[in-house]
């Protein structure tokens, strides 16, 4: 007799996580004398956590303190640090009592879907998008929908795109700066949908985990323009902490306690050494600045060398590692485009398809958080490459 199995099992893979296993695979099948794989497709950080952060962590544990579970929301401590950081970052007085600290961004989105929305609810995105939610939307039986933005406007969505649908959607999730095309909501732009959203009764969520790597833009966090608005925010990219598995999210009022209940029961807590280290990561300004420098000068340098690639349209590279590239005028189909990519110049990128069901097979994502002199080395590569 068959046994049922749940909605969740149908989620499908996030398959960026399969290109790295190609990259890996092709990287193994050189001669070690032989040129490397140049990591592209990754979206994360090439440097570790800071150095104050990595002390705090090693202080704590030479202690031998016994690390056990913290409270549902975090050590109080952080959080008074990460409601600091809303001070200095954004001029924005939060409570501590409304930051939750979370098992990263990962760990975030289920607790505020679930918080959020019902089964069978309207969740609207702009595509591209970042696949996971999308996929823990649909686990969670939940309806994304999605708004087809294009680079007119910077592959974000607008108020003019939300007013047209009907019915009204329940929920919008926006990122700025987003993954997979690196560009931003500005600031009057975020404030106009989170005008739009408190109006027509919609529950914002806004992902701000780019937050901190933005090249030339003003920042603006969607809490300050609605106090009804979730916001979602991580340790791992501009702190650079992805393995730590680190987050946090500035929660509306009434979605506190349902949170917190929600983490008690699914998570317990975020891990209490990693804790400990994020709280000192917000001394380590300066040494973060400098990766984001590193970024910024590796985005100049792919702007000026892939259009004479042949990678001539490209998403405005306004922050995050990311650039989103149009590849029409060579390919119809991605997927198998950055797989010769791989095998004939040893450049790993991420086929656009995971982040767009319909037109990414024309799209390829460059990520560029590996070192200055890989990202460099890259371009020579395909340079010469058609
Ligand atoms: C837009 C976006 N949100 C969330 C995440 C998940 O991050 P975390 O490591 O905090 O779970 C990522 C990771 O790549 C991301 O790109």
């Amino acid at each position: 007799m068959a046994i049922k199995v749940g909605r969740g099992a149908t989620a499908p893979p996030f398959m960026v996580m399969d290109v790295i296993a190609a990259a890996n695979a092709r990287q193994a099948s050189l001669h070690p004398d032989a040129p490397g794989v140049i990591r592209m497709e990754v979206g994360q950080p090439g440097t570790g956590a800071p150095e104050g952060a990595v002390e705090a962590a090693m202080r704590a544990l030479r202690t031998r303190q016994p690390m056990g579970y913290t409270e549902a929301f975090g050590r109080q401590s952080l959080r008074a640090r990460i409601a600091e950081h809303y001070r200095q970052w954004y001029g924005l007085e939060v409570p501590a009592s409304r930051i939750a600290v979370t098992a990263g961004a990962s760990g975030a989105f289920p607790l505020a879907f679930l918080a959020a929305f019902d089964p069978g609810d309207r969740i609207a995105l702009a595509s591209p998008f970042y696949p996971p939610y999308v996929n823990i939307l649909s686990a969670l039986g939940m309806q994304p929908v999605i708004v087809e933005t294009g680079l007119d406007t910077r592959f974000q969505p607008n108020v003019a795109m939300l007013d047209r649908l009907d019915p009204r959607p329940h929920g919008l999730i926006v990122a700025s700066p987003s993954n997979p095309c690196g560009t931003m909501l500005h600031p009057g732009e975020l404030a106009a949908i989170a005008r739009w959203c408190d109006a027509n009764g919609v529950r914002l969520i806004s992902d701000e985990i780019y937050h901190g790597i933005q090249y030339d833009q003003p920042l603006a966090t969607a809490g300050a323009a609605s106090a009804h608005a979730v916001v979602v925010n991580s340790f791992s990219k501009y702190f650079s902490m992805t393995g730590w598995r680190i987050g946090w999210m500035v929660l509306p009022e009434d979605l506190v306690r349902p949170v917190e209940c929600m983490a008690q029961n699914m998570f317990i807590c975020a891990p209490h050494v990693s804790q400990i280290a994020a709280e000192a990561a917000f001394d380590c300004h300066a040494e973060l600045a400098e990766n984001v420098a590193h970024y910024r000068r590796s985005r100049d340098h792919l702007l000026r060398i892939l259009p004479r690639a042949g990678f001539d349209r490209l998403s405005p590279a306004e922050g995050a590692f990311y650039l989103y590239a149009d590849v029409s005028g060579r390919s119809n189909d991605s997927a198998a485009f950055c797989a010769r990519m791989l095998t004939e110049t040893s450049v790993a990128a991420s086929p656009g398809v995971d982040f767009d069901r319909t037109r990414g097979n024309r799209f390829v994502r460059f990520s560029y958080c590996a070192a200055y002199a890989d990202i460099a080395e890259a371009t020579s590569r395909l340079a010469g490459w058609r």
